[in-house]
């Protein structure tokens, strides 16, 4: 039995957002994919507010060049918040007021697009010798998911060692992931042995694939300093954890539902859907309409 009693407590969070979007053009062009509303608040909103749930205090958001709207969003707007003052809006006043009023938030550029393991890496100055998670700007997990704070309790369990978030995917969809081998422990916890980023399905380990969230210690950050550029000539924060994993233990926390891609158009719209349906404002008349659509399109026997 790990003893727990000197752990670090884990109070940072990284949000890498400085992708291009390729993925999401034309809208990415000119607005960033971290952006997209999904009903009436953007992406990276629900990313940060999952950071929040799981027990984050400080956030730091790596961004880049033509970003600057996300600043501007969790960013106070005397006039606008004026305005809804003098038309008793309190509502909304409130909801932009919370937006600000969320965590400690900081953002820094990453000048470069050298790849995912180096935008961590200039986290290193403000994360300094503490455990940190890293949440990836795009994806949305699900509340009921729990998966930071199943991570995050997991890192308390084992000593304060680094956890990684996995889900299992269809074997050929493995080339788009980090792909991990790895041993079952109890529960939802298993022990990685190694990790692959985007292997050829013929060569995976398996088909457990890293899903965007992730707890490391500090000893991260050396690993990427001596980490070489690896697939698609990017510094790959998969090649530094498999280096970390030289002199430490990693663990991954499973899970099998509530991931929202939405950098993919497919996935970002039944995210919308998901969570259109959820909501007490517009969830009643929004079922109504799809049920309708069901109807006319004949989507059921
Ligand atoms: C990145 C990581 C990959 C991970 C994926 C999750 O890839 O490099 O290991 O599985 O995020 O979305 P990207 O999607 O940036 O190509």
């Amino acid at each position: 039995m790990a003893d727990n009693t000197n752990i670090a407590p884990v109070r940072k969070a990284v949000i890498p957002a400085a992708g291009l979007g390729t993925r999401f053009l034309p809208f990415s062009k000119a607005v960033p994919k971290e952006m997209l509303p999904v009903v009436d608040r953007p992406v990276i909103q629900y990313v940060i507010e999952e950071a929040v749930d799981a027990g984050i205090t400080d956030v730091l958001i790596i961004t880049s060049r033509h970003k600057k709207v996300m600043e501007d969003h969790f960013d106070r707007f005397p006039e606008l918040e004026a305005a809804l003052e003098a038309k008793n809006k309190t509502e909304a006043l409130a909801e932009i007021l919370d937006v600000t009023e969320m965590c400690n938030l900081h953002f820094i550029r990453q000048g470069e697009a050298l790849g995912l393991g180096h935008a961590i890496g200039m986290a290193e100055h403000h994360v300094g010798n503490e455990p940190f998670c890293v949440l990836l700007g795009d994806d949305i997990m699900h509340r009921s998911a729990g998966v930071l704070k199943g991570m995050i309790d997991t890192y308390h369990a084992n000593g304060g060692v680094s956890v990684v978030g996995l889900m299992e995917v269809a074997k050929e969809d493995i080339s788009s992931y980090g792909c991990a081998d790895a041993v079952e422990l109890e529960g939802r916890t298993v022990e990685v042995r190694d990790l692959v980023e985007k292997p050829d399905p013929a060569d995976a380990p398996s088909n457990l694939a890293i899903m965007g969230r992730y707890l490391f210690t500090p000893g991260i950050f050396d690993e990427i300093r001596r980490t070489e550029p690896g697939v698609g000539g990017e510094i790959q924060i998969t090649d530094a954890m498999v280096s970390l994993m030289a002199s430490e233990r990693m663990l991954g926390w499973t899970f099998s539902e509530g991931r929202f891609d939405t950098g993919k158009k497919i996935d970002y719209l039944r995210c919308v859907v998901e969570m259109a349906l959820e909501r007490e404002d517009v969830g009643p008349a929004f079922r109504e309409i799809l049920a309708d659509i069901v109807k006319r399109e004949q989507l059921l026997p």
